[in-house]
């Protein structure tokens, strides 16, 4: 099992743009994608995209069942995303509370596409190709910023929905850290 240190939020890989994948099924990358489940799961994030681990390539992976950190979130299937295109379906948006791994011990309020068409390929080159709503939506949003050196403190529009979880929500059972 390979955890690797996720990088914080003021580390400078962390805003730069991330390059294609432009070989599918290699050693590299399914080793890279072995890092990046093992760092997610110990870690109990919603998803991770490789930037985080400082591997400049365009991989996320994403996927939620039960998770301490997101008690009330929708489950995602377990999905690994190269090269993503986002559209989104229309113009309408939502506003919800985001965490990152990047980021620890605060939320913040983000407005994101309610419904969204990713586009990608698997870490074998197979097409991915699904239209999406809700906490699904805001994941694949979230997680795909990363690849262009976003964090979601930087789409906070009101600042004072931003803070640490636990001031935040001091009665949830949220772990965050
Ligand atoms: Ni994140």
């Amino acid at each position: 099992m390979a955890v690797i240190t996720v990088l914080r939020m003021g580390d400078a890989r962390l805003w730069e743009v991330s390059k294609p994948v432009t070989k599918f099924d290699s050693p590299e990358l399914h080793s890279l994608l072995h890092d990046m489940r093992d760092t997610m799961q110990a870690m109990n994030g919603a998803g991770l995209a490789a930037p985080q681990i400082g591997v400049g390539l365009r991989v996320v992976i994403f996927g939620v069942q039960s998770n301490s950190r997101y008690p009330d979130a929708d489950s995602v299937p377990e999905t690994v995303l190269i090269n993503p295109v986002i559209t989104a379906v229309n113009d309408l948006t939502d506003e919800a509370w985001e965490g990152c791994l990047s980021v620890p011990g605060l939320r913040g309020v983000v407005e994101r596409y309610s419904h969204i068409r990713y586009q990608g390929y698997d870490e074998y080159g197979a097409l991915i190709d699904r239209t999406v709503s809700g906490f699904h939506a805001r994941v694949v949003q979230h997680e795909c910023d990363h690849l262009d050196g976003i964090l979601y403190p930087m789409r906070i529009q009101d600042m004072t929905q931003f803070g640490y979880t636990a001031e935040l929500f001091p009665d949830a059972d949220i772990q965050d850290d």
